[in-house]
């Protein structure tokens, strides 16, 4: 059920499916999400078993603002309280010590819990509207199955679910890739998940450098080797590697795609070209629309010519090393 997230009354509807214990796939700045209330564990074992997620895996809570979503933390070190001072609402996920007796299924027994408040209008509409209802938070993954692309689009939602889930349609996403992701829970900072925010930007706002995550970070599935894959297997190659292979292809049609920012020359029939964006937030905006396009086109094979190695294009590149390892 498709629900216009322009349109007041379809928020409400939303909220109030939401607070009944019922799924709603929302719009976020970054991608979809596919909410249940928090604090009811029968409602977000829904996600799971929509998902075909792992109950182990834990989900981020999505609140209207700071202050209601932080009674799910039981502990708000300094860091965390700058980060969120100078990027909520926002593309940034704070990993904090976890209030006992709330959010367990949520939080996948993780004794933390993953916080987030979106700056997406629909989303905080949504989020205020169902707060109103007294649902103290929305615990909501990327809406797709398990290992997927995550969506940007509420068609991508749909494609993923079917049409009888109920999502609350705000347009494209306008960042495209999931959030930055920092653990505050273990003393010092973590980057657990890079997103459009650079690390030197949220290095700026935590005011301390932040750590690699080591062999003891919490299990996080969008960290996983092989995570966001599409369909068609996706390879990453240099410039000139990708130039030499495409020349070394013979005459046959082939289903593959390249996307590259080069302007490479044509080779065998059938490729299909798409240009990569100059800037990474362009890419990040708009690449897993172009996976799920590609996919969809029937293209087995898509060839993807390396970002260039700026901390700002992290996400991205973080994005597509894991499409490619499949
Ligand atoms: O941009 C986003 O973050 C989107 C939108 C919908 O907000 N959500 C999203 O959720 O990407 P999901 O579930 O696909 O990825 C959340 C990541 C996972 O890798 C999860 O393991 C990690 O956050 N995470 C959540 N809670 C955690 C915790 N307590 N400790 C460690 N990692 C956690
Ligand atoms: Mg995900």
């Amino acid at each position: 059920m498709r629900l216009d997230g322009s349109d007041a009354a379809a928020v409400e509807r939303a909220a109030e499916l939401l607070a009944a214990g019922e799924l709603v796939a929302f719009p976020t700045e970054t991608v979809y999400g596919l909410g249940a209330r928090a604090d009811d564990d029968a409602a977000v074992a829904k996600i799971f078993r929509a998902k075909g997620r792992p109950a182990d895996h834990p989900l981020i809570v999505h609140g209207a603002d700071p202050a209601s979503l932080l009674r799910f933390a039981a502990e708000v070190p300094p860091v965390a309280r700058r980060l969120i001072d100078a990027c909520w609402p926002g593309p940034l996920t704070l990993i904090l010590p976890r209030t006992e007796g709330l959010a367990a299924a949520a939080a996948g027994g993780q004794r933390s819990i993953g916080l987030r408040c979106p700056s997406h209008p629909v989303a905080r509409a949504l989020l205020a509207a169902a707060q109103r209802r007294g649902v103290p938070g929305v615990a909501a993954p990327s809406a797709n199955r398990y290992g997927r692309v995550s969506p940007t689009l509420a068609a991508h939602v749909v494609d993923e679910f079917g049409a009888s889930l109920a999502v609350l349609d705000g347009g494209a996403c306008v960042v495209g890739i999931e959030s930055s992701i920092v653990d505050c829970s273990r003393g010092h900072p973590v980057l657990l998940r890079p997103g459009l925010l650079t690390r030197s930007q949220i290095e700026a706002a935590a005011g301390e450098p932040l750590r690699e995550a080591d062999a003891r970070a919490p299990r996080a599935p969008g960290t996983l080797a092989s995570h966001y894959a599409p369909n068609a297997t996706l390879r990453l190659m240099p410039t000139r590697i990708l130039a030499e292979a495409l020349q070394l292809l013979g005459p046959q049609p082939l289903a593959l795609a390249v996307y590259s920012r080069a302007a490479l020359p044509r080779a065998a029939a059938g490729v299909r070209y798409r240009r990569m964006p100059a800037k990474p937030e362009q890419v990040a905006h708009e690449l897993f629309a172009v996976l799920r396009e590609l996919d969809a086109q029937g293209v087995q094979l898509i060839w993807v010519e390396e970002p260039p190695a700026g901390p700002e294009w992290d996400g991205v590149r973080d994005r597509l090393v894991r499409a490619a390892a499949r």
